[in-house]
């Protein structure tokens, strides 16, 4: 991976911006010590430091933009008004400003900057914590190819990135930032369920866990779609498809399908009201 010249600098040192750092430095993209960040809480900073071991901590947003080009606009999207308010001042057209706040569009922060500010909007989800991210991003219509391209850089360090227009983003949000959780409800279900059926609990959780990473490796190792894995494990009168007519039968795909579309509509409900804290 070609490394990077420029300084990354976190504004906002919490989770995620401790997993993409992390993520930066392990991949070769840039060393520690090119990487800042400015946090008001000292257990951010002692964690992120923990994480990051060379980064550099800055005392205070002007500051991090004073010693970086590339700001990784990184707190809850409820602070975000005050921060753009707080930096607008401090923004040039030396700086890229890429947000990972769910839900505010990129029209939104644009208003609350100098123009022709250069911003990507972008959508992680949780896996990036452990390096198996699935995001995406957008460009503001002031920022360059190349900026786009230190944006995917930067999210491919932590897993997959895709550009996408910016309208699609609900959609992301639906399938991949609120994915896990309908992923985790289903590692419960299995669980559940196989416990009832007999399994020790602990065991039930383990075979769970593994047989859903396992599916998901099958996926992507065979390249094989879904439908055609599914029907070489399903032989007639079979243990499988005995399971399948149940799964048919209680509407299991319409469920899946209607959490992301529920998803969606709420993301794009929050775009225009970020005085949440909804990832
Ligand atoms: N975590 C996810 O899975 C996920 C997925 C998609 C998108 N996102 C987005 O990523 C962003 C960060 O999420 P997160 O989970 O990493 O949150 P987080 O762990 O709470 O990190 C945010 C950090 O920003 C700090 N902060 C608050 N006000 C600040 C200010 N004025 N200047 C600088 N730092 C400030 C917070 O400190 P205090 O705690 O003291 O307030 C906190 O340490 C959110 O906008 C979220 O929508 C997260």
């Amino acid at each position: 991976m070609a490394r990077l010249t420029q300084n990354l600098g976190f504004l906002g040192g919490g989770r995620m911006a401790t997993a993409l750092a992390r993520g930066c430095v392990q991949s070769g993209l840039v060393s520690g010590s090119q990487i800042l960040a400015a946090d008001p809480s000292a257990e951010a900073r002692q964690t992120f430091l923990q994480q990051v071991p060379d980064a550099k901590l800055v005392d205070g947003n002007e500051h991090l933009l004073a010693a970086a080009d590339v700001v990784l606009l990184a707190v809850k999207p409820q602070v975000m008004p005050a921060v753009l308010a707080e930096i607008a001042g401090a923004v040039s057209e030396r700086h890229l400003l890429i947000s990972i706040a769910a839900g505010i569009p990129l029209q939104k922060m644009a208003r609350a900057l100098p123009p022709q500010t250069r911003l990507v909007r972008v959508m992680p989800n949780t896996p990036c914590l452990v390096g198996l991210g699935a995001s995406c991003f957008s460009l503001g219509t002031a920022a360059h190819r190349d900026d786009g391209r230190l944006v995917q850089q930067v999210l491919e360090s932590v897993g997959l990135a895709f550009p996408v227009e910016e309208h699609l983003l609900d959609a992301v949000t639906g399938l991949a930032g609120s994915g896990p959780a309908f992923v985790y409800s289903v590692i419960e279900a299995l669980t559940v369920e196989g416990t009832a059926q007999g399994l020790p609990a602990e065991l039930a959780a383990l075979l769970a866990t593994q047989t859903v990473r396992g599916a998901a490796e099958m996926v992507l190792a065979t390249q094989q779609s879904p439908a055609e894995l599914r029907a070489q494990v399903t032989s007639p009168g079979g243990t499988t498809v005995a399971g399948l007519a149940a799964w048919e039968h209680q509407q299991g795909a319409t469920a899946v399908r209607a959490a992301v579309a529920a998803a969606t509509q709420r993301s794009a409900e929050l775009g225009g009201d970020h005085q949440n804290g909804a990832q």
